[in-house]
């Protein structure tokens, strides 16, 4: 078992009308003027945005509010929330919505704690020294953000999607009511399931041997959100499996899945945020059309571990030898994200792909051949061209 640190600060308040203590969080956080930041629309229409209102209301708390945050959130309105924050002298900051509306606030509390730009640290260019502080009331379960250390954004000057992690920017509390995710489109409730279970499965697949009790975790959790995923895919309104799949969205992504990996593998995550960058696809249905083009791309430098995969997690009958069962693991994934009806390839999202620009999804991954990605098989911008050029067929 490799050394770690695991942090996880954020309070969690989980169940059926957790959304009422809203207000009660946020003056326990000692605040005076909220931003109550969210998305497009689902959070008005449901009257959420309103019962969030109601209840700061109730404690006597101040607060602005910006709406407008799309999935693959942009920077220009991380800009614009910094600037409306610094007027009304916010002190901090409600997300109310998903993982593009908490990576959202997250950035908003970078730009206000630090000087200068705040693409600069999603550029990698400086680091931040501190975050105003976040809180997140959940209405889809996916990115993990109410938990994660993690923001990504997309700046549209280019159309480069960045992630960038400190123990800053972690929420001060994450409001979890499954109920809340009840009227997901199945699309975002199928999406999400995939990237929860990404989450772990990029810890999963590591270099490092010896973490029983992780490894243990980490399958259990796959394992429960793919069983959970099929029943919502026919039963949106089952409360325990919305509750299963939330508290697996924040378990997969605080850093439990990762204590005594080195950290795992990531480079599927890396591959989807140049595709969600260029084409706006939704993260986990992203995620599901490159996986596989990854892992059968590199399976040949970890047999033993895809061979565990496939029989702890997709419950494979072992095959000749560990690459046998390992393709027979893979092939049992793309069923599973076939049968919730997500792409297995980039072609099934409706993007047919040139060469051209293959060419520039590599480009881009590799930081313009300045980096690699991965640590099952550290790739270069050569890999990342036939990895994207399998998943696009
Ligand atoms: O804007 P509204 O109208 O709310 O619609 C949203 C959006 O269209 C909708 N939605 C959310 N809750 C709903 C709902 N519709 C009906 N009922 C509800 N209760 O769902 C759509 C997707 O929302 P979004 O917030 O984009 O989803 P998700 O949580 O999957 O977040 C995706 C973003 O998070 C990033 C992704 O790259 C992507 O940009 N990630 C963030 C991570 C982190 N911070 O730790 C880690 C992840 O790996 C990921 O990269
Ligand atoms: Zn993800």
């Amino acid at each position: 078992m490799e050394n770690f640190n695991y942090y996880t600060p954020t309070r969690v308040v989980f169940g059926r009308g957790a959304e009422n203590q809203t207000g009660e969080l946020v003056k326990q956080q000692g605040s005076r003027k909220v931003l109550v930041h969210y998305g497009g629309h689902s959070a008005k229409k449901s009257g959420l945005l309103e019962r969030i209102c109601h209840s700061l209301e109730e404690t006597g708390i101040d607060y602005v509010s910006l709406g407008g945050v799309v999935p693959n959130p942009r920077l220009s309105l991380v800009y614009e929330g910094i600037k409306l924050c610094r007027k009304e002298q916010v002190d901090f900051i409600l997300a109310v919505g998903g993982g593009s509306v908490i990576d959202s606030a997250k950035a908003i509390g970078y730009g206000i704690a630090n000087e200068g730009d705040v693409w600069d640290f999603y550029e990698g260019k400086r680091q931040a020294t501190s975050c105003m502080p976040v809180g997140a009331v959940l209405t889809i379960s996916a990115a993990g953000s109410e938990m994660s250390n993690s923001s990504v954004i997309t700046n549209e000057n280019g159309w480069l999607k960045r992630g960038y992690n400190t123990d800053y920017c972690r929420p001060k509390f994450a409001v979890m009511n499954p109920e809340l995710t009840m009227t997901l489109p199945k699309y975002q409730t199928a999406s999400g399931c995939v990237d929860i279970m990404m989450h772990t499965m990029e810890r999963y697949f590591n270099q490092s041997d010896n973490m029983e009790l992780t490894d243990g975790f980490s399958e259990h959790l796959i394992r429960t959100v793919m069983k959970n995923a099929k029943i919502l895919m026919e039963h949106p309104d089952d409360y325990n499996a919305r509750a299963e799949v939330m508290w697996a969205g924040s378990l997969s992504h605080n850093g439990l899945m990762g204590c005594g990996t080195d950290g795992g593998d990531w480079a599927s995550h890396q591959l989807e945020h140049e595709l969600g960058g260029m084409f706006d696809v939704a993260h986990g249905a992203g995620l599901a059309a490159v996986w596989s083009s990854w892992a059968r791309y590199v399976l040949d430098a970890r047999p033993e571990r895809f061979a565990r995969f496939a029989v702890k997690v997709m419950g494979v009958e072992p095959g000749a030898d560990d690459i046998e069962t390992a393709l027979k693991g893979i092939s049992a994934m793309e069923d599973f994200y076939h049968m919730v009806e997500m792409p297995v390839r980039i072609s099934e999202m409706g993007i047919n792909l040139t060469e051209e620009q293959i060419r520039e999804l590599a480009e881009k991954c590799s930081h313009f051949g300045k980096r690699t990605i991965g640590c099952v098989k550290k790739l270069d911008q050569e890999d990342m061209y036939q990895i994207y050029k399998n998943a696009g067929k």
